[in-house]
């Protein structure tokens, strides 16, 4: 069985997911369908992201054929009706819907078994405690970027005093992209010198030291890959432990290096990344 935690509703959520965004079309499928052979049971998917339905189909197919069960498996994704709706001169046009009613009617899903956790994406301190305000059920996560650069150790203890867990997205940094709402200025975290160290001196990789750091950490990495050999790299963190020593080396390389700025949205009432944390 893969290691899993326990969310604050009991579910067990396995420690490694499987992200799943910028993807070809027609790679996701594969992947998902490898990624359960190797031990996965836990995907991050997002209607954003283009590609839920081969999720979907890898999925259905893998229980089809009897390899998993859908009780054992972990599925999160993120809805929207229409995704980025913008003005005739091109503007996004903001939601004015309060955030507080949208988890509202998330509890309502809950209620009406549509899911059976709810959580958050990308909010920060203020805005989980207004949630908790007025929550009757709570969020079992927040998603945010985290990795060494960016290492959310006070989202972390936050979250953690009340009960929260916190899945960390682009764990590697999200090697290589040209997206426009990501910055392109930080130093490419897989080529570390720290972490190399590290990782040559353990005979792993630094992918599989930053997984590691992050688990041991209590954070729930969801690291995406649509390659057979580094889908098993990725998942192959379970059989080593890093010492306190090599943990404190790496919360050193913190330099609170948000990547994923979103700054498309900078002007929007509930743009979360203007407060500390
Ligand atoms: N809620 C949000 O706002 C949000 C934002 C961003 C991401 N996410 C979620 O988080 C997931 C992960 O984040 P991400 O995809 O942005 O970035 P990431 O996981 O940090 O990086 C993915 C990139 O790393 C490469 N890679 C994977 N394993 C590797 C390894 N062992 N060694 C070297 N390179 C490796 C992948 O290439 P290959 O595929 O070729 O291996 C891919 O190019 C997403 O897929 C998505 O599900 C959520």
């Amino acid at each position: 069985m893969t290691p899993a935690l326990k969310l604050n509703n009991n579910i067990n959520f396995p420690l490694i997911g499987l992200g799943t965004s910028q993807a070809k079309p027609g790679e996701m499928e594969k992947a998902v369908k490898e990624a359960i052979d190797i031990g996965y049971r836990h995907f991050d998917s997002a209607m954003i992201y283009g590609n839920d339905q081969e999720v979907g189909t890898a999925i259905r197919e893998k229980i089809a054929d009897g390899y998993v069960k859908r009780e054992d498996l972990f599925i999160t994704n993120k809805e929207g009706d229409t995704l980025f709706p913008t003005d005739e001169t091109g503007k996004l046009i903001p939601s004015d819907v309060d955030y507080v009613d949208t988890w509202k009617a998330m509890e309502e899903c809950v209620k009406l078994g549509l899911a059976k956790s709810i959580g958050l994406s990308n909010f920060n301190s203020q805005q989980i405690q207004r949630v908790l305000d007025v929550a009757t059920i709570k969020p079992v996560v927040n998603q945010v970027e985290c990795h060494p650069y960016f290492n959310q150790s006070k989202m972390i203890a936050f979250c953690k005093e009340r009960g929260i867990v916190v899945t960390a997205y682009a764990p590697f940094g999200r090697p290589g992209s040209t997206v426009n709402y990501i910055r392109h200025d930080v130093a490419p975290l897989l080529q570390d010198t720290k972490l190399q160290e590290i990782a040559t001196k353990r005979d792993k990789t630094v992918a599989q030291v930053i997984l590691r750091y992050l688990i041991q950490h209590g954070v729930v990495p969801i690291p995406k890959s649509s390659n057979k050999s580094r889908l098993q790299e990725n998942f192959d963190v379970f059989n080593f432990e890093l010492t306190p020593v090599e943990i404190s080396s790496i919360d050193a390389l913190n330099s609170d290096s948000r990547i994923f700025t979103y700054s498309l949205f900078a002007d929007l009432k509930d743009y979360p990344f203007n407060t500390e944390f």
